[in-house]
């Protein structure tokens, strides 16, 4: 499975995306601990705050396919633009990652750079906030 090959995956999800109200695609293409590949689409919403960003397209995906870690990670938006997650994906990212996670993100036309959750996320708000 190469770098390749996710963005691939984001690619077709890129394509699917429901985006009329901003015009702005996203496509995530997520590899689990088993090897499986799940895609994403960002879906938007007449009431503008209901929309669903691609990555959590994606995880939901991963959740309901049985994976249950994200080894990577990679988000295209405009092309030969990077397209950082938001806080609220940064935030569910973190959810289902480890420290080796990967989060492939586009710098120029063809390139993409590596962040750890860690980098995008220094201070998440886990599970051991919880009064479980
Ligand atoms: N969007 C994503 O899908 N992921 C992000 O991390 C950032 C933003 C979507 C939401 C909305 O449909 C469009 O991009 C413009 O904000």
């Amino acid at each position: 499975m190469t770098q390749k090959d996710l963005f691939k995956a984001a690619k077709k999800a890129h394509k699917k995306a429901y985006a009329p109200y901003s015009n702005f695609h996203v496509g995530a293409a997520i590899l689990d601990e088993k090897g499986q590949i799940h895609i994403g689409c960002n879906v938007e919403n007449a009431s503008y705050p209901v929309g669903c960003c691609a990555e959590q397209s994606a995880v939901s995906q991963m959740i309901v396919n049985g994976g249950k870690t994200i080894k990577d990670i990679l988000i295209i938006g405009k092309k030969g633009e990077p397209c950082p997650p938001c806080g609220a994906c940064r935030q569910i990212i973190f959810e289902h990652a480890d420290e080796n996670t990967i989060i492939h993100l586009e710098t120029t036309n063809g390139e993409f750079t590596k962040r750890t959750i860690k980098e995008i996320l220094p201070e998440a708000f886990d599970h051991s906030f919880l009064n479980k």
